[in-house]
């Protein structure tokens, strides 16, 4: 049977030297999904890139000196250089200054202006050139940018336009019909009765006032508008009318797009109207997360108030960070972000919970058996909850992913843990070891050997590495996801000698004394 297919996008970044752990809160969460789909047997692409046209980028070039092309060259490399320390698998990175993309961009914009859905005139507006948005009065707060605060320029222009009057009851109606397509469903009601009924103006489609984009070909002087050119690269990373667009025929339309909640907005409204004017399918789901914020307020690199990721990643290592950002902070929320959150997590739920579990277990195994286990058929009265509740974690934990409840998955597989470390409380293996209760003893190990062995398997999406090592140190090659609802796999008579901690306390300091 053929594989399903799973297309998956984070957006793309504007490129950056200062990423913030709250650039790797998207791009984690997304790696994880598409982990666990390839876990669950589908054939996923997962696609993210870089955003490097806008009048942003073309300023900060002119006060280095280089030219755009040359300053987005140089900093590129940063963004991949943060997904690798963190893990993160992608299919394709994409970079809207590549040539493919700036050719699907120039014949999407040519087709929606032979068909009438883009028109010439004459733009009048407020522009806020950080967030690169244009707003109506109505939508200034206090007189000032709605996302940002800051002031907003009057500018005047001959423009396109992009006529998304014409679809406004379109989407609605397909909102309303598709409850799934945006979500959580606060964003979908905050789209719909904030924007989308109280009618849609014409896109500003193009600009004449600055050069960095991507020429309209039938009129040179205008450039096409940043969000339609940044959207777009969900379909030409896949070839969409290019020659080779088979991906594009695979795996189009996306299945998640997952966006940070200040551009949701251009993600259901825009792109679903471009969508619709190509005649294309539209996503299954536009997610929109909440922010990580520090003390309440923005990580920004101008507040000074955050490290480097990597520092992170080096001092407590990669899944550490990933544990967090997947873990903390319900998935559509907003969470906080502070090394002592980060590190009383690692030390409860990494350290005592899980890495302590796998030392004491793989310990005991040395000191009782000399590292080599069997099974046996004397039962104590806990084996049956223990086993009851590993076998049911597979499907508990898809079911939170299927509606990505991410730190509610995560969370069903440390309950495997937690209760494995009440079972050695209630089996007490050290008396069963003075006891010379050796056939118990060796149930007891088996059992916690094959719950371990199953929780680390469960855990690959989120914790790729330690999930690796714990198998590594179990010594077994049984890893089939698929029969992680069944107990009783592991090898017996397998010699186990090669471990060591995964996981450390860390004391944190404090900062009072
Ligand atoms: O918006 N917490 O790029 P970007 C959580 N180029 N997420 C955060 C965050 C925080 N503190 N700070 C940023 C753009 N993000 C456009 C996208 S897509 C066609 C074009 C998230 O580099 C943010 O919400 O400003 C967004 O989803 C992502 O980082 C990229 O932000
Ligand atoms: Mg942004």
């Amino acid at each position: 049977m053929e594989k399903k297919k799973y297309y998956l996008t984070t957006p793309i970044y504007y490129p950056s030297a200062n990423f913030h752990i709250g650039h790797c809160y998207t791009t984690v969460i997304a790696d994880a999904i598409n982990r666990f789909k390839k876990l669950e047997g589908y054939d996923t692409y997962f696609l993210t890139g870089s955003d490097e046209h806008g009048l942003k980028i073309e300023k900060k070039a002119n006060d280095a000196g280089v030219t755009p092309k040359e300053y987005v060259d140089k900093i590129i490399e940063n963004a991949k250089d943060l997904w690798k320390a963190l893990d993160v698998e992608y299919d394709k990175f994409i970079r809207t200054t590549d040539s493919e993309h700036i050719d699907t961009v120039q014949k999407i914009f040519k087709k929606l202006y032979d068909q009438g859905d883009i028109y010439k005139g004459e733009y009048k507006g407020l522009y806020c050139t950080p967030c690169e948005s244009f707003w109506t009065e109505t939508q200034l707060v206090d007189g000032k940018c709605p996302d940002c605060a800051r002031e907003v320029n009057e500018v005047a222009e001959e423009a396109y336009f992009f006529k998304l009057s014409k679809y406004q009851k379109r989407l609605e109606e397909y909102i309303e019909e598709h409850p799934e397509f945006i979500q959580p469903v606060s964003r979908k009601n905050e789209m719909l009765n904030n924007f989308i009924k109280p009618g849609l103006e014409d896109l500003c489609v193009s600009r004449t006032s600055f050069t960095w984009g991507i020429p309209v070909t039938f009129d040179e002087k205008h450039i096409v508008y940043v969000w339609i050119d940044a959207l777009s690269n969900y379909i030409s990373a896949l070839g969409y009318l290019s020659e080779d667009d088979s991906n594009f025929k695979k795996y189009w339309p996306a299945d998640l797009h997952i966006v940070g909640k200040e551009i949701v907005r251009f993600h259901t409204i825009i792109w679903p109207i471009m969508l619709m004017a190509l005649d294309l399918p539209l996503p299954h789901q536009v997610f929109g997360h909440g922010w990580l914020v520090i003390n309440g307020g923005k990580i920004s690199k101008s507040l000074g108030n955050y490290r480097d990721p990597r520092e992170y990643i080096l001092e407590y290592g990669v899944d550490a960070i990933r544990y967090y950002l997947l873990r903390e902070v319900p998935f559509g929320s907003d969470g906080q972000f502070s090394e002592e959150l980060l590190l009383s997590r690692y030390n409860a739920d990494l350290a005592n919970t899980l890495g302590n579990l796998v030392n004491r277990t793989l310990s005991m195994l040395t000191k009782y058996f000399d590292g080599v286990i069997e099974k046996s058929d004397v039962k104590t009265e806990f084996d049956e909850d223990l086993i009851n509740i590993v076998t049911s974690t597979k499907e508990k934990m898809e079911n939170y992913m299927d509606k990505l409840e991410i730190p509610e998955a995560i969370d069903s597989i440390f309950e495997i843990f937690r209760r494995c470390n009440k079972y050695i409380d209630e089996t007490t293996p050290w008396i069963l070891a003075k006891n010379n209760d050796t056939d118990k003893l060796k149930n007891v190990l088996y059992n916690l050997l094959e719950s371990i062995r199953i929780g680390a398997i469960l855990l690959s999406p989120y914790l790729p590495r330690t999930s690796k090592e714990i198998i590594r140190q179990l010594n077994t090659k049984e890893i089939n996801y698929e029969s992680t609802n069944k107990f009783g796999i592991l090898e017996t008579n397998i010699h186990i000698n090669d471990f060591k901690p995964i996981f450390m306390r860390i004391e944190i300091k404090d900062e009072t004394k």
